[in-house]
């Protein structure tokens, strides 16, 4: 059993340097394969892979019956959003048949993926598909049918999903993060603004379950979903709102999970109760409208700010500043760790203040219970050129408990950041011992690119990553930055998926 080995004091591999090239550089004795490029045909009805991947979920293909397969699964890749120039060819000039085939190709692809000899290959199964920005979702808890939502059950899409998370009966949740500019974009499609925003559950397993909203986890600019249980079985999911100056949240079941019963499981993210982090004095505050005075007493103007639970979670933000959460640099992804139940979160940066590098910071909860109401935080990593990296994003556990962090510097702009950064990267931290916190350069993303929703197989031999927007920054298809994944014969750069092997040191021990 991996989680059982002693987490390692130096990585498993020969740390590199920074880079500017085009490539995905990895160590020594490392190598990886394109798996699900942009565009790739995976399902029976002819869909292809969407653009720009983002959060990749690993489910074994046996996790119904309980097993834990590292040679097969149902992968689920997010697509955050896509660059009209590759997606539509010309960027002057969009049709609807362009912003429609933009809207086709954002939202989550579920993918049989099989390991063959050395080989990952994606494999055709009635249950790989497309949910887009078309897909019909229910809304469950306090908004379904509210005045807010102006009494809608059912609405259309998913959008901007950035990271998630897995759930322990095998649904993905997909966190809807930057949905503002979509309904400007897409004009003319239909599109509500307040219909996006939410943390959306799917159950990869059964297309015929229809995608649900979760209202009650608060509606803000979603990254990601760390999902855990509390002592007595309830489901607890820590979530950051990335956005400058904004907070991380905690949502914690009603009822209780109960392996037997993937049914019910189903339902429980329906039902629950928020929280927003104080990081003044270590506690969590309730959004409870009913429960929570300063709720009801928080004023816009001489007018409420709220007048229902309904209006708190659909600007959950603002409920958060209102009864006292702590803004903080930009919460991109948080995890749970495997062993200490220590909860580590990546702040970016925050422009506004001067915040250019980043910090990891991690706290654990009273008595080691999610669903306590106060805990103990700590910075685990600052970002700088003492430490080598910067902005951290998205965070992934390996089975032994060591943390992997890949870095997003897309936004900043001129900044102090280029001169020993390179390219955004992907870093190993030991969690434990005297190296804890120390950050160790494992990979290296190709050029205007960022690397994403690393997860491993459940024996640490597989390490699934993507590369997110190789080439953004091309003037045009003429003067591009990225040749990344190519299709053969063209130029044009594609956001894949890969699958990185030759972690020599855990072989034989998983
Ligand atoms: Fe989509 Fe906060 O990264
Ligand atoms: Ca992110
Ligand atoms: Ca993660
Ligand atoms: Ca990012």
């Amino acid at each position: 059993d991996p989680q059982k080995v002693q987490p390692r004091a130096f990585p498993p591999f020969t740390p590199i340097d920074p880079t500017g090239a085009d490539a995905l550089t990895l160590p020594r004795g490392y190598r990886y394969q394109v798996l699900a490029p942009w565009g790739e045909t995976f399902t029976p009805d002819g869909r292809t892979i969407g653009f720009n991947h983002d959060y990749v979920g690993y489910f074994p293909i046996d996790m119904l019956q309980g097993g834990k397969s590292s040679t097969e699964a149902l992968l689920t890749i997010n697509h955050e959003y896509a660059n009209p120039m590759f997606v539509g060819g010309d960027t002057k000039a969009r049709t609807p048949k362009q912003i429609q085939a933009e809207m086709q190709d954002v939202g989550v692809s579920v993918v049989r993926v099989r390991r063959e000899g050395r080989e990952w290959k994606m494999v055709m199964d009635p249950r790989n598909r497309r949910i887009d920005a078309f897909t019909p979702i229910e809304l469950t808890g306090p908004v379904r049918g509210s005045a807010v939502v102006k009494g809608a059950t059912m609405v259309k899409g998913s959008v901007g999903n950035c990271s998630g998370g897995q759930t322990p009966w095998g649904t993905l949740l997909t966190c809807e993060e930057n949905v503002d500019g979509y309904q400007k974009s897409w004009e003319g499609s239909g599109y509500e603004a307040i219909h996006q925003g939410w943390v959306t559950e799917i159950d990869p397993f059964d297309p015929a379950w229809t995608p649900k909203k979760r209202t009650g986890m608060g509606r803000f600019r979603h990254e990601n979903a760390a999902v855990t249980l509390a002592r007595d079985g309830r489901v607890v999911a820590y979530m950051g709102d990335d956005m400058q100056d904004s907070c991380i949240y905690k949502f914690v079941s009603r009822n209780r999970y109960n392996p037997a019963d993937r049914n019910a499981s189903r339902e429980l993210l329906a039902d629950g109760d928020l929280y927003v982090a104080n990081f003044g004095n270590g506690s969590w505050v309730l959004l409870d409208y009913a429960r929570n005075s300063k709720l009801r007493e928080a004023k816009a103007g001489d007018k409420p700010l709220f007048t229902s639970q309904a209006e708190v979670l659909a600007d959950a933000r603002a409920a958060a500043l209102a009864v006292g959460g702590t803004p903080v640099d930009r919460p991109e992804d948080i995890e749970v760790h495997p062993r200490t139940g220590d909860i580590y979160a990546a702040l970016t940066n925050n422009s506004r203040h001067g915040n250019f590098f980043g910090q990891i910071i991690r706290w654990s909860e009273k008595e080691g219970d999610p669903a306590a109401t106060s805990f103990l935080w700590e910075v685990f990593a600052y970002g700088g050129p003492q430490s080598g990296f910067a902005s951290p994003d998205n965070l992934v556990f390996d089975p032994y408990g060591n943390l992997w962090m890949v870095t997003d510097n897309s936004d900043l702009g001129t900044n102090p950041i280029k001169a020993f950064h390179g390219n955004n990267a992907m870093f190993f931290f030991p969690t434990e011992g005297p190296n804890a916190g120390k950050a160790y350069r494992f990979a290296v993303g190709p050029v205007d690119a960022e690397l994403t929703g690393p997860v491993f197989s459940p024996d640490g031999r597989t390490l699934f990553l993507a590369v997110q927007h190789p080439g953004e920054d091309s003037e045009s298809l003429d003067k591009l930055t990225s040749t990344f994944a190519a299709r053969e014969g063209t130029r044009i750069p594609r956001p894949t998926l890969v699958a990185i092997e030759g972690f020599p040191g855990w072989r034989g021990q998983a």
